[in-house]
């Protein structure tokens, strides 16, 4: 059988059996009607762990992202996000046709947006320029390659946002995988946000679901937007159970997942036209220096050979690491890059 390694996003992963027998034992009720108790365990425990009064179940990233938007803004107004952000990039632009809300994407030194940043795309508060509503942080940052943005560039960002009277909302999809990755807890870098979006389905291994953590009330008002939206779901304590299990098994586990990124960045810097950036969680890009190569091309190619990622721009690759990945397969993905380029 001809071998493949998957390293197009941490979101391919196949429920493990032990996260399978959790789903299909969990206990059950109506989480429309009224509360079902697994997903009442899971929002309680990722409240916990984010240290935030109350977190609500969504059945995606985006859905939770734009519910936040939904509830800090006003239409007319404007979100200040990074430039690269998957809020600006990949979510349809739905800032502007849910929430009625203009982005004012900030270019940053690899996605760690800094308060000097955030300052100067603040407007003025005059009559002229629409009125700033949010700032909206990404940590880890997708597009930037997985790069942690610091607890305390996030501090100032904060800091500076109270001054002025506004909320911050974090889009944390990977913020399991910034905590794995330094020295602050999943708590400390949530305490520098108002709401803060964490996804299951991503670096945990769970086949749906996001939530969004925050203040009691505003997380109360969520469950209306996320009704309005269609988010309403019912026995979804299966879903839940599958975030519980992750929990315990999968978090613990993502240093792993970072050192494959790190074996596979170590295993490209000797091969001829790549160049890999130092990838800081699991996401891994490489740059092609060499005038032939063209990503797409060279992505089509290694997928046809087993080895599939994706091509994030006509000289960039992405790899993404997760517990699918294990050493052989990062030594296979390196043996048919190396032969492909020879
Ligand atoms: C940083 C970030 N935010 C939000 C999302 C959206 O999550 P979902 O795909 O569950 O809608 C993603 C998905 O890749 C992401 O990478």
């Amino acid at each position: 059988m001809r071998r493949t390694v998957d390293l197009r996003s941490d979101t391919v992963t196949r429920p493990p059996p032990g996260m399978r027998r959790a789903m299909a034992e969990a206990e059950v009720d109506d989480d429309v009607l009224g509360k079902d108790p697994t997903v009442d365990r899971l929002e309680r425990r990722v409240a916990e762990l984010l240290g935030k009064p109350a977190a609500l179940f969504f059945p995606s990233g985006t859905q939770a992202n734009q519910a936040a938007m939904f509830l800090h803004t006003r239409p007319g107004t404007e979100a200040v996000c990074e430039a690269e952000s998957h809020v600006f990039h990949y979510e349809m632009a739905d800032a502007a046709w849910l929430s009625g809300v203009q982005l004012n994407p900030v270019e940053s030194d690899s996605g760690r947006l800094t308060a000097a940043d955030v300052a100067q795309a603040i407007r003025p508060g005059d009559r002229h320029h629409p009125e700033t509503s949010l700032v909206w942080i990404e940590n880890t940052h997708n597009m930037h390659g997985g790069v942690v943005v610091p607890v305390e560039a996030m501090r100032e960002v904060r800091s500076l946002a109270r001054d002025r009277g506004l909320p911050v909302h974090l889009d944390g999809a990977r913020l399991w995988n910034a905590a794995a990755a330094s020295e602050t807890s999943l708590g400390e870098f949530a305490a520098e946000a108002d709401t803060v979006m964490v996804c299951i389905s991503k670096a945990l291994g769970c086949p749906v679901g996001s939530l969004l953590a925050g203040p009691e009330e505003l997380v109360g008002e969520a469950w209306s937007v996320r009704k309005r939206l269609g988010g309403g779901m019912r026995q979804v304590g299966i879903l839940a159970a599958a975030g519980l299990w992750a929990l315990e098994n999968v978090l613990p586990r993502l240093s792993e997942d970072h050192a494959r990124a790190r074996a596979l960045a170590d295993g490209c810097r000797g091969i001829d036209g790549v160049e890999p950036l130092e990838p800081a969680t699991n996401i891994l890009m490489i740059d092609l220096t060499r005038p032939d190569l063209r990503a797409g091309d060279l992505a089509d190619r290694l997928s046809e050979r087993g080895v599939m990622l994706i091509a994030t721009s006509p000289k960039r690759l992405r790899l993404v690491t997760h517990f699918d990945v294990d050493d052989e397969g990062i030594e296979f993905a390196l043996e048919v890059l190396r032969d492909e380029l020879a």
